[in-house]
């Protein structure tokens, strides 16, 4: 088997990028902590259930920040990632048959579950604030969805972020039409003077996400939900559900309340937060002659392209010279319209050299493809 020259520089993902001076300082000294807390047998014996008391008055600590005040523990329950909680929560929430609304473009593992589960996802249109609260209400007319699965802040692969008139107008439609909000905040952590989440606005109907794999390490595979209510957050994790895949393993999540208890997972934010400022600096400049959309704290940019050119063929040259970029297919609803965009994750290179080697080479082929098409 021949290997190729170098390996291909990984841009198709969002992950965070590793701070590992500050996060293996971090880590480490947290496992040594945990380690010497819990005997091992205490700690993996049995499963983690819906967190320990500490982990779930951490995860109230780590979401209180967004939400405004520090929710009860009662309603905080700890998964192993956000798509653990979601897996719970279509299942019971929205289920086979009814609608689940969803951004136009949206998060391709939701699609994934609609087929397994059998409900309809829909989409609504979206503008530069995401999604558009008439299109909402016109689909809640429509369709009567059970629930709205979204991201108001850096909404992945568009970066677009709900002022809070936007999000207050979309808590209004929701409460009219009775509609469950599913609100995945994951890449909230990095950006500042955000407004507050929806669920903070609705809390009575409002399921939040908050997992780490965005600012901390998408390896440790926790994610904090807060439930709209102890006994709403219950009926659906606990205990008649008779599933365990979603808990999280217990080493990880105890590292993670530890790290939340001593600032070790504010420490690790604050880096990734520096680090993505100076990505963002070498970034932006080499993609000026593209249409690109990103904000601060964001760990990925969108390249709309002409309707002249094709994503596909643009993310195909851009492989041939090394690099891995995504296209929009898999965010599409079936049926819909396949915007010529690409997705270029810039936290995932593994140093600031390679992240500019690899957006010079993504430009240089942009700018190919373009003229070609004219
Ligand atoms: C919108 C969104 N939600 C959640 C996740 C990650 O989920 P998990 O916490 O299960 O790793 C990602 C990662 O790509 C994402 O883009």
């Amino acid at each position: 088997m021949t290997q190729s020259a170098s390996p291909i520089i990984e841009m198709s993902r969002t992950h965070p990028p590793l701070v590992s001076a500050v996060f293996d300082t971090e880590y480490r000294s947290a496992m040594q902590s945990v380690l010497s807390r819990y005997t091992p047998s205490e700690m993996v014996g049995a499963h983690r259930w819906m967190g320990t008391d500490a982990d779930r008055r951490a995860g109230g600590v780590v979401t209180g920040h967004r939400l405004g005040s520090i929710p009860d523990a009662g309603r905080v329950i700890v998964t192993n990632g956000t798509q653990s909680a979601f897996n719970m929560l279509l299942g019971g929430l929205v289920g086979q048959g009814n609608v689940l609304a969803v951004e136009s473009l949206t998060y391709p593992p939701i699609l994934v579950l609609a087929q397994r589960f059998g409900f309809t996802p829909k989409g609504v249109e979206m503008d530069e604030e995401g999604v558009i609260p008439e299109a909402l209400e016109a689909l809640c007319r429509s369709d009567r969805p059970k629930a709205l699965y979204l991201l108001p802040t850096l909404q992945n692969p568009t970066t677009a972020t709900m002022s809070l008139g936007r999000r207050q107008a979309i808590v209004d439609v929701a409460r009219r039409y009775d509609l469950q909000i599913l609100e995945d905040d994951i890449y909230s952590l990095l950006p500042q003077d955000l407004p507050p989440p929806i669920s903070a606005l609705a809390p009575e109907r409002s399921w939040y996400m908050l997992g780490v794999a965005k600012t901390i390490a998408a390896g440790m595979k926790i994610a904090y939900l807060v439930a709209p209510s102890a006994a709403l957050g219950e009926a659906q994790f606990w205990p008649g559900v008779r599933a365990t895949f979603w808990m999280a393993a217990p080493i990880s999540a105890a590292v993670s309340t530890q790290m939340i208890e001593t600032g070790g997972a504010k420490r690790i934010i604050d880096a990734v937060r520096q680090e993505m400022v100076t990505r963002h600096q070498i970034v932006r400049p080499l993609l000026s002659k593209t249409d690109f959309v990103t904000k601060d704290g964001a760990l990925h940019v969108w390249i709309r392209l002409p309707q002249s050119a094709y994503a596909s063929e643009l993310a195909a040259a851009i492989r041939v010279q090394g690099v891995s970029v995504g296209t929009a297919d898999p965010y599409v609803l079936p049926g819909e319209v396949v915007p010529q965009a690409i997705r270029i994750g810039i936290g995932h290179a593994k140093s600031q050299e390679e992240l500019e080697n690899a957006t010079r080479i993504i430009a240089e082929c942009h700018d190919d493809i373009v003229n070609a098409a004219r």
